[in-house]
């Protein structure tokens, strides 16, 4: 026995050492490798590629059996029984999700492994090599040439591997076990309204890197000083400590050296009167160059300050609100998850036509292209993990799941100015274990950004006495920055017809964001304004709901639930549903519906409290 624990212990630690690395800071900009294309794949729903047939996880033994799909074993002679063959199997689209590319894989929830084959042409020994992720949902177990590099969970963040001790110039072969089975323990837990898209959802790629390379770094303008940018900047590598590094804004003509301390770390600040602020209208980006050695990275970064005063919201020292509208992660159009730069310009230019220079971005982290191109346009957005309904709130190791996924998000999007608020989750039952976990949830955000506001979408309801009043009874309110609350008055509960003689009653004196509110519409189908699923009914919510929601005092912000269509396998009403939340204001043909109109009309007529 004593031995057996040995050998456990000793794959273990192989596998410790092939955990994820930290994040690499702005992978995005670097030059890589791309494994983005055609990847081999196997259905595995009965986990025959992970366990063997005692269900041992053939990775957590020395000697694993010819049955593990990792090894992508090929038969040496005709005798030899290998049950699987990557090579000989069809192939899916990375990155993508499986439900929208394959009619078989709509529904799939459980295991499918990927395999992808590659050379590296110009590869250099004396070079370093990661291997990077920009998500994969749900649980990812990635192997390289047969070993295992480590195990990821969470959906919808960014993660890597050092892969130089493994990788070659020619004959590398990545596989991938993906898992996206929900579970009542996980982050989401076992119900959402959206649709469980599993797989290699974001692009894939290897960087080289130099020896001893930026691994991170941030650059923001200080939240009380408008002429200080505070910085911080990390080395990895065996030259890491007390190395010379150089930060420089060459359009401000700044350049300055700084030195590592042992750990390869160091903070820093910057003086400059001349900031030109990033803003909505006017997205300032200015190109950062950091060096060190012989590495080089080139980032565009916006430098604002965004503090709430009282009830009031302030961009760069002025007062603003926030026109927003809330998006899902999804091309409408294609039926799956939106990856691409594309699908954000598809979703973003909605937005903009709409008259948002605000996007919630809900209700977990969006692809990287989504906050670049906001940052790009001018559009503030909204962040959130998906800390959603009935989490586990008394479960350790779920507050764990929570707080890395948060992590990741902040690591990847600390430099992003149109990154403005984040939020810690989504509609929670009020518990006292809830109310700690989110407690912590905002404690550890704040020690990670200190800059950014924090708020979480709430809920309301009516006062017992009276039904007209409506109230945020929630402990939790006084956590946040930003108090924002969903409402769906007239649509789930409430006769539409009442809506005007409703109000809120908040007596905190912080901003308010309607984080959701929206009505359901199959467009296309016209009834009179009180046919529940027309458009015209849709339309009447919008009407006169937001007229009610401008007289809250404190309102600064409105995101209306949805800017599109979205699958969901919770709405299935025959016709107007067919497995679609029909809250959004455009179709998933791409047509508007008469409330896109109402919305775009009320943003373009508001006038902004001075
Ligand atoms: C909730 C929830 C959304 C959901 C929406 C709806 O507010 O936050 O995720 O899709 O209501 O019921 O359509």
């Amino acid at each position: 026995m004593k031995k057996y624990s040995f050998l456990i212990l000793s794959v273990l630690s192989i596998q410790v050492m092939f955990a994820q690395n930290k994040l690499i800071q702005n992978a995005y900009s670097r030059k890589g490798i791309t494994l983005n294309g055609k990847w081999n794949y196997l259905v595995d729903v009965y986990e025959t590629g992970y366990y063997n047939y005692r269900w041992e996880p053939y990775d957590e033994s020395e000697n694993p059996g010819s049955g593990a799909f990792f090894l992508n074993k090929k038969p040496e002679n005709r005798m030899v029984l290998i049950e699987y063959d990557f090579d000989a199997a069809p192939t899916l689209r990375v990155p993508g999700d499986w439900n929208s590319q394959k009619e078989k894989l709509f529904y799939y929830e459980g295991t499918l492994w990927y395999k992808k084959s590659f050379d590296i042409p110009e590869y250099q020994p004396d070079k370093r090599y990661y291997l990077h992720f920009g998500a994969v949902n749900y649980r990812a177990d990635v192997y390289l040439n047969g070993k295992k590099l480590g195990t990821h969970k969470g959906g919808f963040t960014p993660f890597n591997f050092e892969i130089t001790h493994l990788v070659k110039a020619n004959d590398n072969y990545v596989v991938v076990r993906v898992d996206n089975k929900r579970a009542a323990d996980e982050v989401p837990t076992l119900n959402t309204d959206w649709w469980n898209y599993g797989g290699i959802t974001r692009d894939v790629t290897i960087y080289e890197l130099s020896q001893t390379f930026i691994e991170d770094y941030s650059l923001q303008l200080d939240k009380e000083n408008k002429t200080q940018l505070n910085g911080y900047l990390r080395l990895n590598g065996n030259e890491k400590a007390h190395s010379k590094v150089e930060v420089s804004i060459p359009e401000l003509k700044l350049k300055q050296e700084f030195i590592t301390d042992a750990d390869g770390y160091v903070k820093f600040q910057l003086q400059e009167k001349n900031i030109d602020y990033w803003s909505d209208k006017n997205p300032k980006r200015y190109r950062v160059e950091f060096a060190a050695g012989d590495d080089t990275i080139v980032d565009q970064i916006g430098f604002r300050q965004i503090k709430t005063d009282g009830a009031d919201m302030l961009l760069n020292g002025e007062k603003i609100f926030l026109k927003g509208i809330s998006i899902h992660e999804e091309n409408v159009m294609r039926g799956g998850r939106a990856y691409s730069m594309e699908d954000a310009k598809i979703l973003l230019g909605w937005a903009k036509e709409l008259g948002c220079n605000f996007v919630r971005l809900a209700h977990y982290p969006h692809n990287e292209n989504m906050v670049r191109l906001a940052d790009e346009m001018g559009m503030l957005v909204w962040e959130e993990i998906p800390v959603y309904w009935t989490i586990q709130w008394d479960n350790p190791e779920t507050y764990k799941k929570a707080a890395q996924q948060l992590t990741e998000l902040v690591s990847r999007d600390k430099n992003r100015p149109s990154v403005i608020i984040w939020s810690v989750a989504n509609e929670t039952p009020r518990s006292n274990d809830r109310l700690n976990f989110l407690t912590q949830l905002v404690q550890t955000t704040r020690e990670m950004d200190n800059t950014r506001l924090i708020s979480a979408a709430l809920e309301d309801h009516g006062k017992k006495e009276d039904e007209n009043v409506m109230v945020v009874e929630d402990e939790f309110a006084r956590m946040v920055d930003v108090l924002s609350f969903n409402q769906y008055y007239g649509w789930y509960g409430g006769d539409v017809e009442n809506i005007k003689n409703i109000r809120w009653e908040i007596d905190l004196n912080k901003p308010v964001i309607i984080s959701e509110f929206g009505a359901g519409a199959l467009q296309g189908f016209h009834g009179d304004s009180l046919t529940r699923w027309s458009e015209e009914f849709q339309d009447l919510l919008y009407r006169e709901t937001l007229p009610v929601l401008a007289r809250i005092p404190q309102l600064r912000g409105i995101t209306p639930w949805i800017l599109a269509d979205f699958r969901s396998p919770r709405r299935m009403l025959i016709p107007y549903q067919e497995g679609w939340n029909r809250k959004g204001l455009i179709s998933e043909t791409g047509n508007r519906k008469k409330a896109f109109y109402t919305l775009q009309r009320f943003y373009k007529e508001l006038k902004i409290k001075e």
